[in-house]
């Protein structure tokens, strides 16, 4: 199947090897345009919106994660970008796992933020098709709209008010059926902590410490997983634990993650 690029966004400029940032649910490319603006002078970074947000179309592929990934690279590809240091916010983080897996050569260094490698429980994969399955036969996001309370830490819903009118806009612009298939593309991910193990680049692991939805353990499995001596491993990864955000720590603490990731990129390109 012959598919369109993913629609890409500039948000920040320099030169060399890109950071390409894959958005969270149920949002897109915008959710890391704070953060970006904080990045170190000179360093470029590339948004994404994943297939089905913001203004990338779905094309008829059944909902996948691999698919996901595919379809950056291919997007990547196109655009002359042989490769990044990829970095995922929770469900960008499944697809840039997805990436490292299937497309070794392309990804320089992995960020992780606020997300996991292990599979979902069935009670959540049951949770998720409820809601694609709504999306679906209402043709609205409204199965999603109560998730900003969620997706910020307590400090933020108690200090930064401010947020959740814009995540709300964000989320009201989704399609009804971009929702559906994200929902039923991270129901059928695997778990891929041995992606991990195997990934031979430098890590950056980032996660609130008020998050809820891929809480510190999470965090703290994936670090376990990237730093355990193998055969094939790179070695450490770095962990970053973000005070007083939760899930949504590039937009609770843009500065606090930018740091982090430009350290990444550093690192990355020192041994690049
Ligand atoms: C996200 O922020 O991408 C979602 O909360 C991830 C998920 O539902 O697993």
């Amino acid at each position: 199947m012959t598919s369109q690029a993913l629609a890409t966004f500039t948000l920040h400029d320099g030169g060399g090897l890109p950071l390409v940032l894959l958005h969270g649910f149920p949002l897109d490319h915008r959710m890391w345009a704070a953060c970006a603006a904080h990045l170190p002078p000179g360093t470029r970074a590339i948004g994404v919106d994943l297939p089905g947000a913001g203004h990338s179309d779905l094309d008829g592929y059944q909902p996948s994660i691999e698919h996901a990934a595919d379809w950056v690279y291919r997007t990547m590809v196109a655009a002359g970008e042989g490769n990044a240091v990829v970095v995922g916010h929770s469900m960008g983080g499944y697809v840039a796992l997805a990436l490292a897996e299937r497309h070794p050569g392309f990804v320089a260094g992995l960020g992780l933020v606020n997300t996991k490698s292990t599979a979902d429980t069935d009670e959540a994969r049951a949770k998720r098709l409820r809601i694609a399955a709504a999306a679906e036969s209402s043709q609205t996001v409204d199965a999603v709209l109560g998730m900003p309370a969620d997706l910020v830490g307590a400090t933020t819903t108690e200090r930064r008010r401010h947020l959740f009118p814009v995540l709300d806009s964000w989320i009201r612009a989704q399609s009804p059926a971009g929702v559906a298939w994200a929902q039923r593309a991270m129901a059928s991910r695997p778990d891929r902590t041995a992606v991990l193990e195997r990934f031979a680049a430098p890590v950056a692991v980032v996660v609130g410490t008020e998050d809820t939805i891929t809480p510190l353990a999470e965090a703290e499995h994936m670090v376990q997983a990237a730093g355990a001596p193998s055969a094939h491993s790179g070695g450490d990864a770095a962990l970053t634990l973000v005070p007083g955000v939760g899930h949504m720590s590039a937009l609770e603490d843009p500065q606090a993650v930018a740091a982090a990731l430009g350290l990444l990129h550093m690192q990355v390109v020192a041994h690049h």
